[in-house]
């Protein structure tokens, strides 16, 4: 891991390999290790595999009382300049992750080479669902991020792995556990502040593959395929028994599609 200033403050990231550089940004409520299997695979593969911790997630530190998408958005194209890299980038996000990279397309369309949208979506919350992250994000310096895996769990593992992969999650059990509070709920909030990308769509112009688990409920494969229909020439790729979290339930399937779409 490397740790760098990013603008007065510390963002820890993994960054192995050499080539292309690809930038793979993590869920909520995550950090940078749901991408081990893709930084391991795809970094013998001529690419330059970057997994931060977003500020207030893992080893990087907490900033701020509500982090929008644009600000997650911004804390990358800092990274990317800490880190020495001006040759666009391939940027892979899911769900969060995917927020964040439609806002950094947004900002700095210029600095991608492609994007890779994992069990996302496009659409802004719906006021009832904003509401509940609020009341969430009070609750969570009180009572810890672990108060998410029990209503998280069921909707982000598939039936799949939770039948069959119980220490995947165990795994991400001591995740959610081991963040920061505080870095949890201003995530929170500016998720719940988000904007409607889906009129924005029709404007991306860069390679984009769109993934998702074809036991996902979170974000359905069915609007996933109307989001892959939306981006001009993306390419849409179901991936078998993995549910909201496919690079770290079925590895393998996501690697293969990711190196096909690269062609590495
Ligand atoms: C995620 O996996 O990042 C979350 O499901 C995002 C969300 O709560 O909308």
């Amino acid at each position: 891991m490397k740790t760098l200033d990013v603008g007065g403050w510390k963002m820890r990231c993994v960054d192995r390999g050499d080539g292309l550089p690809i930038v793979f940004v993590h869920g909520f409520p995550l950090d940078h290790t749901m991408w081990a299997e893709q930084t391991a695979a795809l970094s013998s593969r001529s690419v330059r595999a970057i997994a931060p911790d977003l500020r207030g997630f893992g080893e990087s530190a907490v900033e701020g009382e509500t982090v929008t998408m644009e600000q997650f958005a911004d804390d990358l194209a800092a990274m990317l300049d800490a880190l020495g890299v001006a040759r666009p980038i391939v940027l892979c996000g899911l769900s969060m992750g995917g927020y964040i990279a439609l806002q950094f397309w947004q900002k700095y369309a210029a600095r991608l080479q492609g994007l890779i949208l994992c069990d996302t979506r496009a659409a802004a919350d719906a006021p009832d669902v904003a509401a509940g992250r609020f009341q969430t994000a009070d609750r969570v310096p009180r009572e810890g991020a672990s108060l998410l895996v029990e209503t998280m769990f069921p909707r982000i593992f598939g039936e799949t792995t939770r039948r069959r992969r119980p220490e995947l999650l165990d795994a991400m059990r001591r995740v959610v556990a081991a963040n920061d509070p505080r870095g949890v709920a201003a995530a929170l909030r500016g998720m719940a502040e988000r904007p409607d990308m889906s009129g924005r769509l029709s404007q991306i112009a860069c390679p984009t593959l769109v993934l998702v688990g074809q036991e996902d409920i979170s974000s359905p494969p069915a609007e996933m395929r109307v989001m892959a229909e939306a981006i001009p020439g993306a390419r849409f790729v179901e991936i078998p028994a993995a549910g909201h979290l496919a690079p770290l339930e079925n590895p393998a399937a996501v690697n293969a599609a990711i190196a096909d779409f690269l062609a590495v």
